[in-house]
């Protein structure tokens, strides 16, 4: 899906900011050699070098890319596809946070990755998990089906269960050393119009299926049927639930 990389950017930063805690778990080294997967606009690409380590960003959208040089003219960014990359170098770790479930092909990512590391080398990334975004989910087929006959084939979203997940990465040749699981309810800005633009950054691939004309008949519905749970004091909170994982590469 093509991005719009500015509004990602300025209205949307709980993305990323929600990602230090992913900085953490990673615990970059001075020197070590990082691969940023997902970078988006590189504010947490940027986190991680300024803690010594030597990162690549990369990312499948070049608008994406644009943004990043732009703010961090003196770091790597580059455009590639997140199923299918392949590096000259190797990486100590490789570093994602709420890029991967928009990547359509999982195997192919954990192999890609699995490629990318040195052995002994470490895998750490969150993304949303089994029952992420769940009830806005509901609503969104419940609000489409006037306008479509099956809204569920138009989710383009990647949310696994820890089994599923730990099982795909054990395949690949990892040890997976931290998987888990949680409810982290997540505040969109913008009050109460901040749900109608995360619908249309998030959930644009259900969107673009219909005529446009019924875009705003669709978001007032998600709107009314979300209201009495998601709706908090003007505030819209997501039901965002992350898979946070650590994996290692065989020391060989
Ligand atoms: C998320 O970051 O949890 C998310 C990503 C895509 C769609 C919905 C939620």
């Amino acid at each position: 899906m093509a991005w719009n990389a500015a509004a990602y950017d300025t209205r949307h930063g709980y993305i990323w900011k929600h990602g230090v805690g992913v900085v953490e778990l990673l615990a970059p080294q001075p020197g070590e050699r990082i691969l940023d997967l997902g970078c988006g606009t590189g504010h947490l690409t940027a986190q991680i070098a300024a803690l010594g380590a030597h990162v690549v960003g990369i990312d499948n959208d070049p608008g994406m890319i644009a943004l990043a040089r732009q703010h961090y003219p003196a770091l790597r960014f580059e455009v590639a596809d997140g199923s299918s990359f392949r590096r000259d170098e190797t990486f100590d770790a490789v570093f994602s946070n709420a890029a991967i479930h928009w990547m359509r092909d999982p195997a192919g990512v954990v192999a890609s990755v699995y490629g990318v590391l040195r052995p002994g080398g470490r895998f750490v990334a969150e993304f949303g998990g089994k029952g992420n975004v769940a009830a806005i989910t509901s609503a969104v087929y419940a609000a489409m089906r006037p306008y479509h006959p099956a809204p569920e084939s138009l989710n383009p979203w990647y949310f696994p269960s820890v089994g599923e997940y730990a099982a795909l990465l054990e395949g690949h040749g990892f040890e997976v050393t931290l998987a888990m699981l949680f409810d982290r309810p997540t505040y969109i800005e913008g009050g109460e119009t901040g749900l109608g633009s995360w619908l249309g950054v998030f959930a644009k691939d259900f969107l673009a299926a219909v005529p446009l004309e019924a875009h705003a008949a669709i978001v007032a519905d998600v709107e009314e049927r979300l209201r009495p749970t998601l709706l908090h004091d003007g505030a819209w909170v997501a039901d965002y639930r992350r898979l946070r994982i650590v994996a290692h590469k065989s020391p060989g």
